[in-house]
């Protein structure tokens, strides 16, 4: 298995090019499934998690293509991936496949919602906590489709049809909201989603609907309105910018000091997360494509910090800012609000010598004069990128196994930081 070295020490000065949103670009291509028409998407991102995803789309019939260079383009412009479900042949998403990717489960709304049933296997535990999926199954109730669960798979029937109706989440869910609006695009009347995820993936996912003829407003808000038509048709979709990936190299120079451009991205896609940069010591200058963070000598202070669904401090950016904490000078305190057991890379931190104490759902973070590299192995995808940004300032070497984590959700990140000073390679094998 492939495993990154990182020498740690050296600042990072350059641009980084930011791919296109892992978590936008999935709904995406799962609502390829609403329409017999091409649905094209561009700026896609190259990750394990696109290709596991349309693996499982051409299980159920979906062909793609992806189309090759165009002029202009460079190894970092995201692929164009067009998806074409005129012929769906099986409406079962298998346990094999959902297992390895959560976020397949959403399937479920517009099989469902388009050919009337859809058996898909429940997605089964994963590493940050039990992340059920009752929301998503009330949602589609309130939609009129009858829902079973046997033997580990959702067996969802709409016979007749969907039925527009209320459904107010009784916590914020963008899986929730997801399933939600994809599943109401086709459903006969209004459906009013209130207390609706207000996530930049969910104003992404709507505004592709949209384009494809459905008829959506208020994403982006707590009430989204979707009155439901007969049928969508193709569009042709560019994935916006992925935050989290901004924000983790934002982080990661806010860690290493230097001045690096991120490019192609939106600094209003964070707002949070780039407040709290500043606080922590941090320059952030917006420029026309994007922004740019810079550190020159001051120390990192301590910030504390609770994840909060958007616009609050993103739960995917926690790992990644603990690292940084690690560093600052003096106690920090983050709070987990989104998931029970997003901590595991606490224990890894601590091999690197951070100085962190668990206490219920809030990490204690005393800055350290400094981490001396280890080698660490991860547990989940930020996790993993949390080691990297501590990595980037440990002293010696940091060798991260099980990359694959990293390789879901971080496109050509050794590339990127590499190109911008940081010794870092990965090693095959
Ligand atoms: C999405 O997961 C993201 N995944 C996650 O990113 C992200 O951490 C999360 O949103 C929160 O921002 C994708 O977009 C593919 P939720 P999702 O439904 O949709 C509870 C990453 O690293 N809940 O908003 O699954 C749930 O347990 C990943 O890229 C229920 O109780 O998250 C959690 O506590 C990891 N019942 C909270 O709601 C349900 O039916 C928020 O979950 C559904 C959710």
């Amino acid at each position: 298995m492939d495993r990154i070295r990182i020498t740690g020490g050296a600042e990072l000065n350059g641009t980084i090019p930011i791919s296109g949103a892992k978590n936008a670009a999935l709904p995406l291509m799962i609502a390829s499934l609403l329409t017999g028409e091409a649905l094209e998407l561009r700026n896609v991102p190259r990750l394990a998690d696109v290709g596991l995803l349309l693996r499982i789309l051409g299980n159920h019939g979906v062909d793609h293509t992806v189309t090759g260079k165009r002029p202009g383009q460079t190894a970092e412009t995201g692929q164009t991936i067009r998806l074409g479900a005129s012929s769906v042949i099986d409406t079962t998403a298998p346990y094999e496949l959902v297992a390895k990717m959560r976020a397949s489960f959403w399937v479920i709304a517009p099989l469902v919602a388009r050919f009337g049933e859809a058996k898909v296997s429940l997605p089964g535990g994963c590493a940050i906590g039990t992340r059920p999926v009752d929301l998503l199954l009330m949602a589609l109730t309130r939609l009129g489709v009858e829902v079973a669960i046997d033997a580990g798979y959702v067996i969802a029937k709409a016979p007749k049809g969907l039925k527009g109706a209320e459904i107010d989440f009784p916590k914020v869910t963008v899986s929730g909201t997801h399933v939600a609006v994809m599943a109401a695009t086709l459903a006969e009347g209004q459906t009013i989603i209130e207390n609706a995820a207000r996530e930049p993936e969910i104003v992404d996912l709507c505004d592709c609907l949209v384009k494809m003829g459905a008829r959506i407003t208020g994403a982006g808000t707590r009430r989204i309105v979707v009155d439901g038509v007969a049928r969508l048709h193709g569009a042709v979709h560019t994935v916006l910018p992925d935050r989290i990936e901004t924000g983790t190299y934002a982080m990661a120079v806010a860690m290493t000091g230097g001045d690096v451009l991120l490019e192609n991205t939106r600094a209003d896609l964070l707002p949070s997360a780039l407040d709290v940069l500043r606080q922590a010591g941090a320059e952030i200058i917006p420029e026309r494509d994007g922004f740019r963070v810079r550190r020159n000598g001051g120390g990192l202070r301590p910030v504390d910090v609770v994840t909060d669904p958007y616009p609050g401090f993103p739960t995917d950016l926690q790992a990644q800012f603990m690292a940084l904490m690690t560093r600052a000078g003096g106690t920090s305190r983050i709070r987990e609000t989104i998931f029970e057991n997003r901590f595991m890379h606490v224990q890894v931190l601590a091999r690197l010598g951070a100085q962190i104490r668990l206490d219920g759902d809030a990490a204690l973070v005393e800055g350290v004069e400094r981490l001396t590299g280890a080698p660490v192995m991860a547990t989940d995808l930020r996790a993993s990128v949390s080691l990297v940004i501590a990595g980037l300032v440990a002293e010696g070497d940091t060798e991260i196994h099980r990359v694959y984590h990293l390789d879901r959700g971080f496109e050509a990140l050794e590339a990127k930081l590499s190109r911008c000073g940081a010794r870092i390679e990965r090693i095959s094998g």
